[in-house]
């Protein structure tokens, strides 16, 4: 049947029917439920890291990252310094146009103090393949504590979109026995 003008003009003025009645109450009593739920999947979901956020100077930032590189490097790959902080350390993250810096090597069992915050624009922190995805923002310094499960290379790739270079913007961190 092709579509066709409803048989009523005036036909958004009619009495809702009692079935659709009944799915926008069920739809709406739903939608609240899981609105107040958010607080309870923070806490049995698994999904989404506590963050603390700090207010901080972009240069001071990278400046950190930098200090922090220089002191743990254990090598190098494409020019990007690979980083093995000692175990339960603070760790530095620095998120810039186009790359995640440094390459990171932590422990299996260990939890560390991850700082995260971005030289310039906003990016997107995902680690791959795990369910951890944050925003990060210039100007702001998240702390998230990460205990590592599994051995192996994970990738980071910034989902937030950041200009021409988005698409490359990845980088590493390795987790060893
Ligand atoms: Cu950084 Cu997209």
């Amino acid at each position: 049947m092709a579509i066709s003008p409803p048989e009523q003009r005036i036909w958004w003025n009619e009495p809702i029917h009692k079935v659709d009645l009944g799915w926008i109450v069920i739809v709406f009593l739903w939608g609240l439920f899981m609105f107040f739920f958010m607080i309870a999947w923070h806490f049995i979901g698994n999904q989404n890291l506590s963050t603390e956020t700090y207010r901080i100077q972009p240069d001071a930032y990278v400046e950190k990252v930098e200090a922090f590189a220089e002191r743990y490097q254990v090598g190098e790959e494409d020019g990007v310094p690979v980083v093995r902080p000692p175990a339960g350390e603070d760790v530095y993250l620095l998120a810039r146009l186009w790359e995640f810096w440094p390459i990171l090597e932590l422990k299996k069992g260990q939890s560390y103090r991850i700082h995260l915050s971005s030289a310039d624009w906003m990016h997107g922190f995902s680690l791959q393949p795990t369910n951890i995805n944050i925003s990060i923002h210039p100007g702001y310094e998240h702390v998230i504590t990460l205990t590592p499960t599994d051995t192996g290379e994970f990738g980071i790739i910034c989902n937030e979109y950041c200009g021409i270079g988005h698409h490359t913007m990845t980088g590493r961190i390795r987790v060893t026995e």
